[in-house]
């Protein structure tokens, strides 16, 4: 008799949170096997970013794996990652430029490369990725289409604090009333979501939104952006956004909202999608 083993996979960096939880739980949910991979990828920071000082939790997060019964958890060194002789990588080339790629160079690069790895060695049936980083899910989608991966990428619903701040590793980093505040985020991601279907003019949401956001203390925009989910391009003034989806005569392509706010040094990302 021949029996189907699905093997899901949930690649992590660790600091492991409810939002990473729910991907291990749609893992179990669809699949026979689950596995969950940590591994602070140094290819995806830049050398002003917080590789050294990102938050690593090893104990409790295997913790908290072994309750929710994973059937294997994969911890590699970076030396079993990147020999020193390590001179490939992966690049994406058209969404990688567009914003979190734009604002962090290098980047992405990082993690095709990192996730085609673990891809080879895991060699998962299904691939489990949170809506949270959602370039970061439609560039992994890409990759795998690209490079005839034979994998199925589920997206997972982004996981939230009861005041609507996203789930994050970073999130450590702030205390309780800077993560109060950065809830400010996620409501104006609403706001501006509310002002697209309301029709209003591209221009006035970005300024209303950012207007929102800046006002609290301590809180700067690097990017705010309103972009198609195909291809991350920004719409403008000239957009009528009945056209891209939700007016009479719809396409269905749909709406991104996102952007990635500095709270003093703490850099969160978040968005909302229109029109799924
Ligand atoms: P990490 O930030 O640890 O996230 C691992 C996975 O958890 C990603 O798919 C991410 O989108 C998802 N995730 C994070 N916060 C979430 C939330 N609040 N709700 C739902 N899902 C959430 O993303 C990475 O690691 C790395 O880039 C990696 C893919 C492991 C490559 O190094």
């Amino acid at each position: 008799m021949c029996t189907t083993q699905n093997v899901g996979f949930v690649p992590t960096m660790g600091a492991l949170h409810d939002g990473h939880l729910s991907l291990v739980a749609q893992s179990k949910k669809n699949c026979t096997k689950t596995v969950v991979s940590i591994f602070v990828n140094a290819l995806q920071f830049s050398p002003d970013e917080d590789f050294e000082k990102y938050p690593r939790n090893l104990d409790e997060d295997l913790r908290c794996l072994s309750t929710l019964k994973v059937d294997a958890v994969f911890i590699p060194s970076a030396q079993e990652m990147y020999n020193d002789n390590f001179s490939i990588v992966i690049n994406e080339l058209k969404l990688s430029q567009k914003l979190e790629g734009a604002s962090r160079p290098g980047f992405f690069s990082g993690i095709t490369t990192v996730v085609s790895k673990l891809f080879n060695l895991i060699r998962p049936s299904h691939a489990f990725f949170g809506k949270k980083d959602i370039q970061q899910l439609q560039i992994i989608k890409k990759m795998v289409c690209d490079l005839n991966y034979n994998i199925n990428v589920i997206s997972c619903e982004t996981v939230r604090e009861n005041c609507g701040l996203a789930m994050s590793s970073r999130n450590q980093y702030l205390d309780n009333q800077q993560k109060e505040r950065a809830s400010i985020i996620y409501k104006t991601l609403r706001l501006g979501k509310d002002m697209v279907l309301d029709y209003k003019k591209y221009s006035t949401i970005i300024k209303e939104m950012t207007k929102k956001i800046e006002a609290v203390k301590d809180f700067k925009i690097d990017y705010l952006s309103i972009a198609c989910s195909e291809t991350f391009d920004e719409f403008s003034d000239d957009d009528d956004w009945g056209r891209v989806g939700f007016g009479d005569v719809g396409v269905a392509a749909a709406v991104i909202i996102s952007c990635a706010v500095y709270v003093n040094k703490v850099r969160l990302i978040d968005n909302i999608v229109i029109n799924e």
